[in-house]
């Protein structure tokens, strides 16, 4: 399986302090944002991955990631020239990916969880994880049966069918890219992750697990702050 880490974007909601460098490259207390994502792919056992970045701080990536040699791993980079989604990592990545299947996560969120079990074990479909949250109106929203099997997945939706936040980690089969491909851009002009879901979904090929440890997204300052404390427990845990 390859991995991508999807590091673009203009970090917005974060001037002016991502004024002059990209959001994933702030630091979580000891380590640059994107060392977290990074960390949990290769925890994974994910050794091949693709980092897509903003044009703007590309030459920062290259100079703090390196090829990948001191990680152990191969990075891959490409360029998204514009913030147009999420799922728009599937057509940027369509050559590296080749004929095999992927994982994704997002370079703004910080996972506890080991997903090398999830990795194993997945063979086909989509495989997407998801975290109860108390704001759930800021994310994607899945909606669970008394089975815990999805039922229906909304991008935040005005009205919550639950509490249940798509997190940013995304495990596809290679049908992922002629998926995209028949997506048409939102209302926001984004390709959406939850459009490319609710694909999966039709076709009964969406599986949804529960994170069962911590997730952060680091999109505010609130959770950015958050993030740094959270992070610096987990590291601190580690040391023992
Ligand atoms: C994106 C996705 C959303 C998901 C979230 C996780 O939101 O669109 O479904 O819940 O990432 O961090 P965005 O960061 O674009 O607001």
């Amino acid at each position: 399986m390859k991995g991508i880490i999807l590091a673009g974007g203009s970090g917005t909601r974060l001037q002016p302090i991502t004024k002059v460098t990209s959001k994933q490259l702030l630091p979580i207390y000891n380590k640059p944002m994107i060392y977290w994502p990074l960390e949990t792919l290769i925890q994974a056992g994910i050794q091949d991955i693709l980092i897509i970045v903003a044009p703007e701080n590309a030459g920062d990536f290259l100079k703090l990631l390196g090829s990948g040699k001191e990680f152990g791993v191969k990075f891959t980079y490409e360029i998204q020239d514009k913030p147009e989604g999420i799922a728009q990592a599937f057509l940027i990545g369509e050559n590296f990916i080749g004929d095999d299947s992927v994982m994704l996560i997002l370079g703004d969120n910080l996972f506890e969880d080991d997903f090398s079990e999830a990795v194993k074990s997945f063979q086909g479909g989509a495989r997407i994880f998801a975290k109860e949250v108390s704001d759930p109106k800021r994310f994607g929203v899945i909606e669970f049966d008394k089975n815990m099997k999805a039922l229906s997945i909304e991008e935040k939706p005005q009205n919550p069918k639950s509490n249940y936040a798509a997190t940013g980690l995304y495990i596809y089969d290679n049908s992922v890219i002629n998926k995209v491909k028949s997506l048409k851009f939102s209302p926001r002009g984004e390709l959406e992750i939850t459009d490319l879901n609710m694909l999966y979904l039709k076709e009964k090929n969406l599986d949804a697990r529960i994170v069962q440890n911590r997730w952060l997204d680091t999109g505010t300052f609130e959770s950015l702050f958050e993030a740094t404390k959270v992070a610096r427990e987990i590291e601190l845990k580690k040391r023992g």
